[in-house]
This record gives C-alpha cells, structure tokens and sequence, in this order.
C-alpha cells in the first residue's frame, strides 16, 4: 500500500523567524501514523535552518527548484549536488508557476527532473492543464504530453525514485479545487500512462494533488483510490492549517 506524502510548497513567502516557527510548530504536531509522510520545501534561504531544526524528527525536506545544470557558470541557479548537501531528500519540479512565469518548457523540467535524480534527489513532478485547456477538454492530452516529456528523457523507471503531483492551475491559489471525482480521474489517467510503461512503477507512486488543499477539503480528496497526499501552497503555511491536512491523511487508515 502506498503512504500519503503531504507536502508544503512555502513558495517565495516567510523569514527566519516565520520559517523556524513554522517548523517547530509542524514537528511538534506531527501524526504517529506510519502511513503519513510529511515534507516541507522552503525557499532557498532558510534550506539550512530548516534541516538543522528537523532532524531526527521524520519531517523531510526539499527544494522548490533545481537547476538542469550539475555546476558552473550559471549565476543566481543552485544545483541539485548543493540541495542535497544541505539536506534535502526532494525537490519540486515544473511547478505551473515556473512553466508559467519562468519559461520552463517540458523539456526543461525533464532536465531539471534528470539533474534531481543524478544526486539522488526525489523529484516532484508537477502537472495539470489551464483553465482553457480544461475547457476545451484538453486535460488529459496536456497532461500526458507533460508525462511523455519526461519518460523520453529520464526513462519510466526513473518513475520508482520519483512522486508526480497534479496541480490544475486554475485551482492554484484561487479557492477553486477540483471536486474529488475531477482530481481521480486525471490521477487515474496519470497511473494508466505510466503504467503502459510499467505496472510496478505506476502502482507503487505517489501521486499527489495539489490546488486549494486544506483541512475542509482535504479528506473527501484523499479518500480516492489514485490520490496519495497533496501539495499544499496557501494551507501550509500555518502549522495548524498544515497539520489538519496531515491528520485527514492519517485518518485514512
Ligand atoms: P495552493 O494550495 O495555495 O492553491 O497552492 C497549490 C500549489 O501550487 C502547491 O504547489
């Protein structure tokens, strides 16, 4: 059986003092249950602190970008070599902010996925279609060409050392959230296309939704078959907020 992996995506929010408080905070109240994996991804400056300040306690740390690039001459970029050193285990890739805002293309995400994989890091791969894309009934085509970019770089194995996160952007920090039905059908369709690749693989990965999570909504999301946690922005940002998410995971049994 897979665990649910809730994830905190701080984006460019916080300081010293609200990142530590917030970590102290999540670490204090963290589920015992086995099932329940929970991971932060702070911005860059506080990666350091935060790893200091969490272990030993099971919460998991990760990045919100990587570079494509192992080292170099690539000024204001980090690589995956330099997160893995201060500590963490994962790191978010293609987040719809960057494709969006960053012109990340696919391929650029399969790159940054590879790069991730080469130091050992656990890429988090995110995915989902616009609002447009939704309504031209779109979604499950963007999503699969999202998909295939990375298995033709990085393998459909790669997929073992890997968690992919379906994040709708029209249901990122808007309010909106996918009914649970909406956000099964596109995790089911995510497992299906890597499973023609291999069934191992797609059983056994965590495939997350991310996209006005919280602690309201977030059992109905997590009582589906296909949905093995969330990635959370807005909700995460407050340990309580966080942790009621936490708990509706662990309530799943
Ligand atoms: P919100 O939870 O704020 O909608 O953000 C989701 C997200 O983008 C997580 O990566």
């Amino acid at each position: 059986m897979r665990n649910f992996l809730i994830a905190g995506n701080w984006k460019m929010n916080g300081s010293t003092a609200m990142s530590n408080g917030l970590t102290d905070g999540i670490v204090a109240g963290m589920p015992a249950s086995e099932r329940v994996e929970l991971l932060v991804c702070p911005p860059y400056p506080y990666l350091g602190t935060v790893a200091a300040r969490i272990a030993g306690s099971g919460l998991r740390l990760g990045a919100q970008n990587v570079s494509a690039h192992a080292a170099g001459a690539y000024t204001g970029e980090t690589a995956a070599a330099m997160l893995q050193d201060v500590g963490c285990e994962y790191v978010i890739v293609g987040h719809s902010e960057r494709r969006a805002m960053h012109g990340e293309s696919s391929e650029i995400v399969a790159a940054k996925f590879c790069a991730a994989l080469a130091e050992g890091l656990k890429p988090v791969l995110c995915v989902g279609e616009t609002l447009q894309e939704r309504e031209e009934e779109r979604t499950m085509t963007v999503v699969s060409e999202q998909l295939k970019a990375v298995i033709e770089m990085a393998g459909i194995d790669s997929f073992s050392s890997a968690v992919i996160a379906y994040e709708p952007v029209w249901a990122i920090g808007t309010g909106l959230t996918a009914t649970p039905e909406q956000a099964q059908d596109v995790h089911k369709h995510i497992r299906d296309v890597i499973a023609a690749g291999n069934e191992q693989v797609a059983a056994d990965v965590q495939i997350l939704y991310g996209g006005s999570m919280k602690g309201e909504n977030a059992a109905g999301l997590l009582s589906m078959p296909d949905i093995d946690g969330g990635l959370i922005g807005g909700a995460s940002l407050n340990a309580a907020d966080f942790l009621a998410i936490a708990d509706a995971a662990a309530a799943q049994g």
